[in-house]
């Protein structure tokens, strides 16, 4: 499909990240759902380039143990020690056995908001321009720390400065090197060879490649990025937090550019896996993750997290927490509502106000309105459940089952007692236990008889405020006298 289909990607995430003060490698932090090296793999999967190399070092284990459960397809190549960002291309070249007849295309792990477009771009300059490496720069607000590019008076790059090799007027340059770099493969390996390590960290710099091939009088490009947010780098915590807030701005942004609306963007947050569909309305305070899927005209919020849910068309949503769970069309849940994996409740249906549900299936217009727990539950169509019931589902040892039919009418105050099974259209009486099955169009009724013991306040609460309201109440004022 891409005409300039790259012969092989290489991301670097052999670093550290001793700056994240972690016991989590750098490139395992997480942003709207993925890891930083997934955000970056995923960038670089638009490329369909023939290889994916990733060259992990620091609990490398880990690093490849999240991109094979992850990202299967992707190669890894070792680099035993961090001995720089030349280094390490090399030591991905080695893994590929033979210099990529092709473009190489350089990333760093650790830049998540890299775009598949953006890095479309850069393959497609630099074979447009025919050069023998083509650098992705970025004018920033403060340079420190990143190399400098370095332009002569032509305005042609002739090299890029490391922050700590820099003069002083080096320093002040603000364009600066992204880390993302599209190679000619067979000159890349060749220049690898010639990079040296007289620098002031003494390792080797993936950015000499870039004055070793001028020199060397091959054509030398920079294509500048539209967007200097996308290259920002991850070093630290505070940095990671505004990625995430840039990505997470980015997605709401794209969400509402397609008919979704986003009442306050600030306090939503989204994975990026998470779709919709145009005329959903999100609420403020709502977290919607992973493979959470919001419908037309459902309106989800505010203060609710929802993972792994589908909410469907028109539905409504409301302070509550969800995962795995499917929400069918008109259907309501919450205030106050917690759905459990396996809740899937039909078409305008109702989970409502302190309701819990965990692997239930609940049929349409069915409604358990207020303060009960459905767990382990087949309930039929327009069935109400009263108030306050329990599917009492946990023996102490096994949980079981309780298939309630359509059409009932179950009292308040209910306890299912598992396995038990209630008929079509029958009733069951409030404040019943319910341990043996109930036929169709049955009523049940499992609770004590009611006794009242006459006077009972009088003789055994003499002079209590009881004793004195029931006295009046019954009429006989003697006592006021
Ligand atoms: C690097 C660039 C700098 C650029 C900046 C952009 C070099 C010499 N410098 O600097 O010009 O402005 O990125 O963010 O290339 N890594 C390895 N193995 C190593 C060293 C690094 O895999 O031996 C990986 C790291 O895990 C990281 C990436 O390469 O993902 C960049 O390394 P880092 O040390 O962060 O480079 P910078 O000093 O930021
Ligand atoms: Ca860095």
């Amino acid at each position: 499909m891409s005409a300039n289909r790259p012969a092989a990607v290489v991301v670097l995430a052999a670093g550290e990240g001793t700056r994240m003060k972690s016991k989590t490698p750098k490139v395992l932090h997480e942003i709207a759902g993925r890891s930083l090296v997934g955000h970056v793999v995923s960038a670089a999967r638009e490329l369909e380039p023939e290889h994916l190399v990733v060259v992990v070092g620091h609990a490398r284990e880990q690093v490849k143990g999240h991109l094979e459960a992850h990202y299967a397809g992707t190669r890894t190549a070792v680099q035993e020690e961090q001995n720089g960002t030349g280094h390490a291309v090399r030591m991905a070249l080695e893994e590929l056995g033979q210099a990529p007849d092709g473009t190489v295309v350089v990333v760093c792990g650790d830049t998540p908001l890299l775009s598949g477009e953006t890095l479309k771009a850069l393959a497609g300059t630099h074979a447009a321009d025919g050069n023998a490496v083509t650098v992705l720069t970025a004018e920033v607000p403060d340079s420190t720390g990143y190399g400098r590019i370095v332009r002569d008076a032509s305005g042609a790059v002739t090299e890029i400065v490391e922050h700590k090799d820099a003069s002083a007027e080096q320093l002040a340059i603000r364009e600066i090197n992204s880390g993302v770099f599209a190679f000619d493969g067979k000159l890349l390996a060749e220049a690898l060879g010639k990079v040296r390590t007289d620098n002031s960290q003494g390792e080797e710099y993936l950015t000499d490649v870039l004055s070793i091939l001028r020199e060397a009088g091959h054509r030398v490009g920079a294509s500048i990025a539209g967007d200097h947010r996308e290259i920002l780098g991850i070093n630290n915590r505070v940095q990671l937090a505004e990625a995430r807030a840039l990505l997470n701005q980015r997605l709401l942004e794209r969400a509402m550019m397609a008919g979704v609306t986003v009442v306050d963007p600030a306090s939503v947050f989204v994975d990026v896996t998470v779709t919709f569909e145009a005329d959903a309305i999100v609420l403020p305070g709502t977290q919607l993750l992973g493979a959470t899927h919001i419908a037309e005209d459902a309106v989800v919020g505010p203060n609710s997290r929802l993972k792994d849910t589908r909410v469907g068309k028109g539905a409504r949503v409301d302070n509550t927490v969800s995962d795995t769970a499917v929400v069918g069309e008109g259907a309501s849940v919450g205030p106050y509502a917690y759905l459990r994996p396996g809740t899937n409740l039909g078409a305008k249906a109702k989970a409502g106000t302190y309701v819990e549900m965990k692997n239930a299936t609940i049929g349409e217009g069915t409604k358990v309105p207020h303060l009960s727990y459905v767990g382990d539950a087949t309930i039929g169509e327009y069935t109400n459940i009263g108030a306050a019931s329990v599917f009492v589902n946990y023996d102490g040892e096994a949980k079981h089952h309780t298939t309630v039919g359509s059409h009932c009418k179950t009292g308040s105050d209910n306890m299912f007692v598992a396995p038990v099974t209630i008929g079509d259209g029958a009733y069951t009486a409030a404040g019943s236990v319910i341990t043996k099955d109930v036929p169709a169009g049955a009523l049940a009724v499992a609770r004590g008889q009611q006794r009242n013991i006459e006077g009972w306040v009088a003789r055994k609460r003499p002079g209590s405020a009881a004793a004195q309201a029931a006295q009046v109440a019954s009429g006989d004022s003697a006592s006021e006298s």
